[in-house]
């Protein structure tokens, strides 16, 4: 079990990658993302995931920079938008996206969305900048067991992550038994379903339980699963207060209760009916 937030999960290429890091979705590039960036870096976060359409990579470029913090202790993931698939688009891509962070390497490059025919090219221009050396791990965001299998029937690299939503009512129960399989570490996108699990009554009960809020009994939960975990939130107090779950556990009877919650529902699109950027 981790034990602070520089406490890594060792992916199947053996690189090393925090189990909890922030997540900026949503949050306006300028001084929005840099003061966010800048507040979970200061408070001990090391791992930041952002991605080409969120449109804010040079403001999490400046507070990296700003934060005086060396570059390799940190964590950085980036996603590749729907519409820059393919094997050429896909190169270009990561360039511009390495130009807004003012990176020279990146720690994890993402599929943003599987779409239809174009992941098997997209990933061979993955494959390519992996052996180049200019990401340390290449992995997706939203394939199902079924974009898994075509993947990798081709791939030669397997993907190390798949970044997938995961919370309570939505608990992906045979993905991430296929990706423990696998050796594919699974990541939870919208860990608190955007806000909308704060008043669930188990999670309350619980969270009164042990003295902690119902969004630290969530990343907790998703913890104990072996999931990697990236809340966001703009506010100094929520980043800080979203980070300290190392000092308590859930039983194993309360996992399976919020198991147990689980209802197939959505925060956010289903990656086979998902068609934004793929027109
Ligand atoms: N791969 C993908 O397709 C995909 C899709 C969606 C998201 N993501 C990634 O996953 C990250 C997290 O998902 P998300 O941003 O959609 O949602 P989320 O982390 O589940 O929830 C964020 C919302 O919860 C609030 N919040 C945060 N901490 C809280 C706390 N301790 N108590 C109460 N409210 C709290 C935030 O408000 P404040 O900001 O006001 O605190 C915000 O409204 C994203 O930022 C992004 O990096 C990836």
């Amino acid at each position: 079990m981790p034990n602070s937030l520089k406490d890594t999960t060792t992916l199947h290429n053996g690189v090393k990658m925090p189990w909890m890091g922030l997540g900026v979705f949503k949050v306006e590039e300028g001084e929005e993302v840099v003061e966010s960036v800048k507040a979970a870096l200061k408070n001990g976060y090391i791992s930041i995931d952002t991605a080409a359409i969120y449109g804010n990579e040079e403001g999490v470029g400046k507070a990296i920079k700003e934060s005086g913090i060396p570059r390799e202790d940190l964590f950085i993931t980036t996603k590749l938008w729907n519409s820059e698939q393919g094997y050429e688009k896909t190169l270009k891509a990561f360039e511009t996206s390495m130009k807004k962070l003012g990176l020279d390497y990146l720690d994890l490059y993402l599929i943003h969305w599987p779409g239809k025919d174009k992941y098997k090219d997209t990933w061979k221009a993955f494959e390519k900048l992996y052996k180049d050396g200019k990401i340390r791990a290449i992995g997706v965001s939203n394939f199902q067991v079924h974009h898994l299998e075509d993947l990798m029937s081709e791939a030669e690299v397997k993907p190390m992550v798949n970044q997938v939503e995961f919370h309570p009512h939505l608990t992906q129960k045979e993905l991430l038994s296929f990706c423990k399989e696998q050796g594919i570490a699974l990541e939870a996108w919208s860990p608190l379903k955007q806000g909308q699990l704060l008043d669930e009554p188990l999670l309350k009960e619980i969270a009164e339980k042990y003295n902690k809020s119902v969004a630290q009994v969530i990343l907790r939960w998703d913890l104990q699963h072996g999931v990697i975990t990236i809340p966001k939130s703009t506010k100094e107090y929520r980043i800080i207060e979203n980070a300290d779950v190392f000092d308590f556990e859930l039983s194993q009877e309360e996992v399976e209760k919020i198991d147990r919650l689980n209802q197939d529902s959505r925060a956010g699109s289903h990656p086979d009916t998902l068609t934004k950027g793929f027109e």
